[in-house]
């Protein structure tokens, strides 16, 4: 029979570097003959991607009420699961998702102020028990984030969402939310530390893999 496939997640704060690793990590992966599908969340199907941008339009007269927007991340999620993730699983591929499940307890949890035992309610309401096999929580200080933020948003000439318009104070809730998620489970979480330049985070991420999905191969 096909063995299912493995599940992995990026995580961290704003401009640490996940999409920019999660292509690097897919290539890796690739290279060592292993079907990877790349995705992200909140999205990663056509009507998933339609619920991000309700999240992400920044607010013009109508604010959005914390407890709808966590439930229109797990509404997402849902669609995201059903569509894309658990059968890409199915039929043996590894799923590289940038961000899941631990940004829901960084963002709207840490950064928000909902209750966690709330939180963990929708995720086992939505899960039904499946999360990642391995996340990487790519970690740095919120200042040097933002400057790398800064940057690319300088570049691409984007205006910023409506998490980017938080504050330093919500950043830094979110920080610690994700580190006390990697305590609480540091046999599924690894912190990376992500604030080097890109080729040493890079090589921290391998030597990351090579550690722990050397017994799943
Ligand atoms: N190690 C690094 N050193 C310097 N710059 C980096 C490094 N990693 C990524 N960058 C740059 O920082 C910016 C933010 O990176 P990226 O978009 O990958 O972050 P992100 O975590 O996906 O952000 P977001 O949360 O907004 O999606 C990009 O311009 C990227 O090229
Ligand atoms: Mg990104």
């Amino acid at each position: 029979m096909q063995q299912r496939g493995r599940f992995i997640t990026l995580e961290g704060g704003e401009g640490v570097g996940k999409s920019t690793n999660l292509a690097w990590l897919a290539q890796w992966l690739t290279a060592r003959g292993i079907e990877v599908v790349r995705t992200r969340e909140p999205g990663g199907t056509p009507r998933a991607e339609a619920m991000r941008e309700l999240l992400l339009a920044p607010q013009a007269d109508e604010p959005l009420d914390a407890d709808a927007e966590l439930l229109l991340v797990f509404a997402a999620r849902a669609q995201h699961l059903a569509q894309c993730i658990r059968p890409a699983l199915q039929r043996g591929a590894w799923v590289l998702c940038d961000r899941f499940t631990d940004a829901t307890f960084a963002y709207q949890g840490g950064g928000r102020g909902i209750a966690a035992d709330r939180i963990a309610q929708l995720e086992r309401f939505v899960q039904q028990g499946l999360e990642p096999d391995l996340t990487l929580l790519l970690d740095m200080p919120v200042e040097a984030a933002q400057r790398r933020l800064q940057g690319r948003l300088a570049a691409s000439g984007q205006a910023r969402d409506r998490f980017e318009q938080e504050h330093a104070a919500f950043f830094e809730a979110v920080r610690r939310a994700y580190l006390a998620r990697a305590s609480a489970a540091p046999r599924r979480v690894a912190v990376i530390d992500a604030d080097a330049p890109l080729e040493t985070v890079q090589a921290r991420l391998a030597a990351c893999l090579e550690e722990r999905t050397g017994a799943w191969r």
